[in-house]
């Protein structure tokens, strides 16, 4: 039986760069993680939109890539057949080791996007990474949307920032989101990020606009106990990015005393009762 500290991650080490989660853990935090959406996917599946993976040599590109996890999952599920590109701000975090139909490159999303990728891809995937476009979201989308094909699709994935879980059952939750709430606010990010995608892509022209809220669980809650305590282990790591973020504030969104017990409570909540994360898939055709 596996124990939460074994996903602990002691070897990426990366420089902190634009991403204020940048540490130590945050790869192995994110691999972690991944696993755990997966799980919650509608029949375990990475790309939700109805895009004909068994064509060959199809061009996708996962922006705010991290380590590549969901791109080196997606070539070994799709037999090495397609193009990858994968892309994220912390060049460091890149993989070093991948396969020859993948390449990686650093790529800020708040920056223009190489002009060669005009149209050029016919699946855009992002996930959890749009918010660091700050108040900058719908631009970042636009460009986003410029590279995809006609007739391709996009893919997005966004927390809804909001629970099922009850306060009385889950006050640490509640004070998670409080926390997550108070980061979106000073990056500029919309709250509603998650439920403003769709429009924005249906005023860009994109169609087949659909949406599907998955329902990660963290820690207890999930049926498979492995992954509950790898989801535990990632909201831990991700509660202490969050605290420290939290403190830089002008304003605390909890309590100092609660704060400075957060990471503790919180794993304790996740680790006996669980916890769920709604993520908002989002995926269009142009
Ligand atoms: C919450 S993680 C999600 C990682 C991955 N997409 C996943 O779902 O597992 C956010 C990712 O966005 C990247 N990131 C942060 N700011 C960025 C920016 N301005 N441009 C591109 N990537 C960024 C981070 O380095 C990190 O890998």
């Amino acid at each position: 039986m596996t124990t939460v500290d074994e996903f602990n991650a002691t070897d990426h080490v990366k420089e902190k760069e634009d991403y204020f989660m940048a540490s130590d853990e945050e790869a192995q935090r994110l691999s972690n993680q991944h696993w755990v959406i997966k799980d919650a996917m509608p029949s375990k599946q990475l790309v939700c939109a109805p895009v004909d993976m068994s064509r060959d040599q199809l061009c996708i590109l996962d922006s705010g890539t991290a380590d590549g996890t969901w791109i080196l999952d997606l070539n070994k599920e799709t037999g090495g057949r397609h193009i990858f590109v994968g892309t994220d701000v912390l060049e460091s975090q890149l993989p070093t080791v991948y396969p020859s139909n993948a390449t990686f490159h650093a790529h800020d999303i708040n920056n223009a996007w190489p002009k060669e990728y005009k149209e050029y891809f016919d699946l855009i995937h992002q996930r959890l990474t749009l918010p660091f476009a700050g108040n900058k979201c719908k631009e970042s989308l636009s460009a986003l949307m410029d590279m995809v094909k006609p007739g391709g699709w996009i893919q997005l994935m966004e927390g809804t920032l909001l629970t099922t879980d009850s306060v009385e059952v889950n006050p640490c939750m509640h004070n998670y989101l409080k926390i997550v709430h108070a980061i979106y606010k000073s990056l500029g990010a919309p709250l509603t990020l998650s439920r403003d995608i769709p429009q924005w892509l249906k005023e860009a022209g994109f169609v087949n606009v659909e949406t599907r809220e998955i329902h990660v669980q963290m820690g207890a809650s999930n049926k498979d106990t492995d992954l509950g305590k790898r989801g535990a282990a990632t909201q831990r790591d991700a509660a202490k990015g969050m605290v420290e973020a939290a403190r830089k504030l002008p304003k605390l969104p909890i309590s100092e005393k609660l704060l400075d017990t957060f990471v503790e409570d919180f794993t304790r909540e996740l680790g006996q009762k669980g916890a769920c994360f709604p993520i908002m898939a989002i995926w269009a055709q142009k």
